[in-house]
């Protein structure tokens, strides 16, 4: 998908992890095209570097993660340092700071445009965005089982949130994956679009977010998020709180005021 973007791209050609902006969108290109983006160590490094930055960076609204290539988003975790790990090393960089978290706790929404093998930890990495935006030649799955092992970064929990226990349970014991179309079947994913498409649809997605105020869609993310983690009566006590962080920010006067004037809002995220 990064092939033919026409946005300024930061980062060396042979930055692990690209950064395209595109007004208030910035787009995240896992750059290991010939390791079908495999997630290695230094690859989740720079991808968290990458992430932070646009994170923290008030004129970015909206954070989109796709691979680099016509191939892969991801294939997975790097399977070649599988071979040489020890428990003790897996453990380690299992309790290192993660992408997923990090998406998790960032105020902005994240879409993940998916732009072909969507495996395993790239699976797991989609499933902790937003929602997902697949091109018709994509492909899902979790095949940690012909490894021997289990999803590790959130599979087993996520999955099974997301498109129900059975759907789940095949894939995690089959390891089979499934098409763009299943996918979209399922929910796992929210749009499939023909693979040249996908780029300028995700913008478009991306651009309506953007317009909205910032301070409701993170009030509206965060509170969407609890509706997994929390009983409904907690649930339903952060949404108050959200809605009332919302109703006291400059951009609902704003967004009330720009209603009875019968004009565009404009927000600035205050
Ligand atoms: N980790 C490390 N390297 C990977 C990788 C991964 N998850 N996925 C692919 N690669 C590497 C291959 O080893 C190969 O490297 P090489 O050129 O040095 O031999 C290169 O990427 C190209 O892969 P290849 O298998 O030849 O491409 P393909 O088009 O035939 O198949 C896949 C693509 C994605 C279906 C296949 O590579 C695959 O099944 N990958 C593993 C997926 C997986 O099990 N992920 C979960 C990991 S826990």
């Amino acid at each position: 998908m990064s092939d033919d973007s026409t946005a300024p791209v930061s980062g060396r050609d042979d930055s692990l992890v690209l950064i395209a902006r595109e007004g208030a969108i910035a787009t995240l290109v896992i750059n290991r095209p010939d390791k079908h983006n495999a997630l290695s160590a230094p690859v989740r490094r720079a991808f968290l570097e990458a992430f932070s930055a646009c994170s923290d960076d008030p004129d970015v609204r909206v954070i989109v993660v796709t691979g680099a290539g016509e191939k892969s988003f991801v294939a997975g975790a790097d399977i070649a340092e599988f071979a040489t790990r020890t428990p003790v090393d897996q453990y380690r960089a299992m309790r290192a700071p993660s992408p997923l978290e990090a998406i998790e706790r960032s105020p902005k929404p994240v879409i993940a445009a998916i732009n072909g093998y969507c495996l395993g930890g790239g699976l797991e990495l989609a499933m902790a965005c937003d929602f997902r935006i697949a091109s018709d030649r994509a492909r899902f799955g979790q095949p940690e089982i012909n490894l021997g092992i289990i999803p590790g970064g959130g599979g087993t929990q996520r999955l099974p949130r997301l498109i129900g226990l059975g759907q789940a349970m095949r894939m995690i014991l089959t390891g089979e994956s499934i098409d763009a179309a299943k996918a979209l079947r399922v929910g796992l994913v929210q749009e499939v679009v023909p693979g040249d498409a996908l780029k300028s649809r995700v913008h478009e997605v991306a651009l309506a977010i953007a317009n909205k105020s910032p301070v409701a869609v993170a009030a509206a993310r965060e509170a969407t998020r609890a509706a997994l983690q929390t009983p409904l009566a907690e649930g339903l006590r952060i949404e108050r709180g959200l809605y009332l962080l919302a109703f006291a920010s400059a951009d609902k006067e704003e967004g009330v005021r720009a209603f009875l004037d019968k004009r565009p809002p404009h927000f600035t995220g205050h």
